[in-house]
Formats: C-alpha cells, sequence, structure tokens
C-alpha cells in the first residue's frame, strides 16, 4: 500500500490545488487516534488521502475504502499532498514514477458504472472471476476474438500487469474491473453469458463464507448464464472441490459435470506449483439450462428530504441496524472542516457489504465516493438510512 511519513502535517486552505490533484475538504474522526480524511480529485477520480499520526512523524496513505486503481493515482497524490503542505518527506515507499504508459493508451479498464448504466451486448461474453496472472485470460482473448471477456479481480497489481499484457498484444475484446466478483452479477442482465470461470479461488478453509462460490453466487450465476451456458471451477483444491459439488447440487434446472486432472490449453502460475507438487486438479462444471427472467429493482439512492439535520449524524456513530435483508453500520463519524458531518458505512447484505461514506453538509447529503452498488439489499439500506436521517 503506497504511503509516505512527512515531518510536518500542514492542513491545507482548502480547496487547494497541486497540478492536476485537487484537494477539496478535510474530515477529522471523532474516535481516538485522530485520524483525517482529505478528499482528493485526480483524473476523474475522487478518494480520500488518510493523515494519521504516528510517534514523532505524520503518516499519509490511501484511504481503504476509497482506494482508486491504478496504484499511480494514490502515490501521485500523496507526493502532491507533501509538496503542496512544504513537508520533508522522511521514508516512503512511493517512487515517483510516471503514469504507466499501457493505462494511459488502453481503455480496457472499466469502472462498475459503465456496467451498470449500459451492459455490453450484441455479442457472446464470458466472465472470468479472479485472473490472477491473466495467463488463461489472454490466452483466451486471444483465441476467440469475436467474445467479449469481462475479467474482474480485486488484486491490483494482478491488473495493471493484465493491463499492460493487453496493450503490448493488443487486445481489443477484454473489459477489466477491479471488483468483487459476488458483487458483479447483480448487474449483469439475465441469460447473458455463455462461460463464468472461476480458476483456482482463493480456497478460505477456516472462513468459507468468503469462497467466491456460494448459494448466492450460484443463484445468480444461473441467472445470468444463458440456457446451456457454463460456470466453470478449477481448483486443486479437494475442499472447495466438495463444497462447489454440495452447492451445485441445490437448484433445480442445472446438471453438473467433474472432471480430474483434465489437461487444458493454458496452466496459470498456480496450477504450475501444484502439479509439481502433483497435486490432482479437480473441474467442476455447472451447466444451466434455464431462461430467467429479467431482474427489476425498484428505487435509486437519492435522499428525499430537502434540508437534513447534519446533527444526526454523530448520534447514529458505531450503531448496526440489523433486519432481514441485510444491515446498515455506522462504523465512524467525522467532522468535516468548513462545517458538515461524515460517517462510515458498511451496508447491504451481511456476505457483500458495501464500504462508504455519507457526507451531509449544507442540508445536502451525498455518498463518497460514489454511490452504492445497485444492488436490493444496497437500497434497502438506502431507504433505512433515509428514514434515520428524517430523524
Ligand atoms: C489463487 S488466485 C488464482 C488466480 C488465477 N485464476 C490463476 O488461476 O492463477 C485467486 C485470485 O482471485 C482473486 N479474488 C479473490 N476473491 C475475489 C473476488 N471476490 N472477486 C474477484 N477476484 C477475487 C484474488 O485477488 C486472486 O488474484
Amino acid at each position: 500500500m503506497p504511503h509516505l511519513h512527512i515531518d510536518v502535517f500542514q492542513p491545507l486552505q482548502l480547496p487547494a490545488r497541486e497540478g492536476e490533484v485537487v484537494f477539496g475538504f478535510i474530515a477529522t474522526s471523532r474516535g481516538e487516534g485522530g485520524e483525517s480524511l482529505i478528499s482528493t480529485r485526480f483524473k476523474g477520480r475522487e478518494f480520500f488521502i488518510l493523515h494519521k499520526k504516528s510517534g514523532e512523524k505524520h503518516l499519509l496513505k490511501s484511504d481503504k475504502i476509497t482506494r482508486p486503481s491504478p496504484n499511480f493515482l494514490v502515490k501521485h497524490a500523496l507526493l502532491a499532498y507533501a509538496k503542496h503542505s512544504h513537508a520533508t518527506i522522511i521514508d516512503s515507499n512511493v517512487d515517483n514514477a510516471s503514469e504507466n504508459v499501457h493505462l494511459k493508451t488502453h481503455d480496457a479498464l472499466k469502472s462498475v458504472d459503465y456496467f451498470a448504466s449500459d451492459f455490453p451486448t450484441g455479442r457472446e461474453i464470458r466472465l472470468e472471476v479472479g485472473f490472477g496472472s491473466a495467463r488463461h485470460l489472454l490466452h483466451q482473448a486471444s483465441t476467440n476474438p469475436d467474445v467479449l471477456f469481462i475479467a474482474l479481480e480485486i488484486h491490483k497489481p494482478s491488473i495493471e500487469q493484465a493491463l499492460k499484457q493487453i496493450t503490448i498484444q493488443n487486445l481489443n475484446n477484454i473489459m477489466i474491473l477491479d471488483y468483487d466478483a459476488r458483487l458483479f452479477l447483480e448487474f449483469v442482465p439475465s441469460n447473458t453469458l455463455s462461460r463464468i470461470y472461476v480458476h483456482f479461488p482463493v480456497p478460505w478453509d477456516k472462513k468459507p463464507h468468503r469462497r467466491v462460490i456460494g448459494d448466492t453466487f450460484v443463484t445468480e450465476a444461473i441467472r445470468t448464464l444463458a440456457p446451456q451456458g457454463r460456470l466453470e471451477l478449477r481448483t486443486d483444491s479437494e475442499n472447495y472441490y466438495r463444497f462447489a459439488l454440495e452447492t451445485y447440487s441445490h437448484p433445480p434446472h442445472v446438471s453438473f459435470e467433474v472432471r480430474k486432472n483434465q489437461e487444458i490449453a493454458v496452466t496459470s502460475k498456480y496450477e504450475d506449483r501444484w502439479k509439481k507438487m502433483e497435486k490432482n486438479i479437480y473441474d467442476v462444471t455447472l451447466i444451466n439450462d434455464l431462461i430467467s427472467p429479467e431482474k427489476k429493482l425498484e428505487g435509486d439512492f437519492s435522499f428525499t428530504q430537502s434540508s437534513i439535520n447534519d446533527g444526526i449524524l454523530p448520534t447514529l456513530e458505531r450503531q448496526t441496524f440489523r433486519r432481514d435483508w441485510g444491515f446498515l453500520n455506522a462504523e465512524a463519524s467525522f467532522m468535516i472542516g468548513e462545517g458538515g458531518w461524515m460517517l462510515r458505512l458498511a451496508m447491504g447484505s451481511f456476505d457483500r457489504p458495501e464500504h462508504l461514506y455519507l457526507i451531509v453538509q449544507n442540508g445536502k447529503a451525498r455518498y463518497f465516493p460514489t454511490q452504492p452498488v445497485r444492488s436490493s439489499a444496497n437500497l434497502s439500506a438506502h431507504i433505512l438510512l433515509n428514514e434515520l436521517l428524517n430523524g
């Protein structure tokens, strides 16, 4: 995670600009530890830089919830803050590398809004979950130029590596998204995908609820797969293989195939490693046989009140509201410099919570850095939040 230590933390006169980086406002935590968050806008992305006192020094790093991809954005913003505030950098892991040219010249990296507002249509679409080294993704995309590959990964260095290869190989049929696959399927229209690849997912043997494959994921996979579409799990983990078989056997209108030690055209880094250790490799494939109705979601994320009393926000701090659809939790509250309050929220479904901020200034509320993903649990959490803000 990019970070730097500076000698003195100078709050800036805000808003402030250093080159292309704009700092908007500062929000200070009311809790112990005294962290503050500086809103930052750079290259069309909004995120927070986090400041914390660390012994005699001051730590600047990116806030986990709003951290943008690629890392270059954070690195550049951290250096811009240090420069604008005339701070001396004591130590850092931030290089002054310029923007990765592959990210500049290629538009394969998409944001979730891209899919939420206008999901691509008109050609065969396959999804790859957790592409890692991207060997399988790149191989599939280059051998199937008419197919569009939507590729999800939450590990930022893997995303940067994949983008680099996409540019070098000049592939134009891959869309990369930095997003949790378990959340993403909600945006996919019904009966759309021909394949979903989940190759060598993290086994999470001690925390099975964190696995990509689970009841909700499989239900959503069946909805989004076209008839005869396939959800392909490849794993070296016997536990995961058994768990997937069990999970696939619940829903009706599906069949499944199991294969052991099947050779495929391209092997991943993980597969090479397991093969050297002579581990078995399992393929567990679910085949959908259903035409699913279109998913309809009512509502949006607007706030209905004409003027919100921002004093209500700190009273919600550390409160959790549990409901049938999921929950809403106000983790921490922050005061905003020029007036206003902010809450750090976790909301939505228990196994796929959304983490973001709510800002109330001048009686108006907004989510930061973007609205929640338009899922049914998030819409329910928003209705509850709206009611709470009404007092
Ligand atoms: C063990 S690696 C396997 C990578 C690659 N598929 C291969 O076969 O080499 C699992 C990858 O899944 C990613 N991952 C884990 N959970 C994920 C999720 N919920 N959504 C998207 N990617 C995820 C991890 O970041 C990691 O890169």
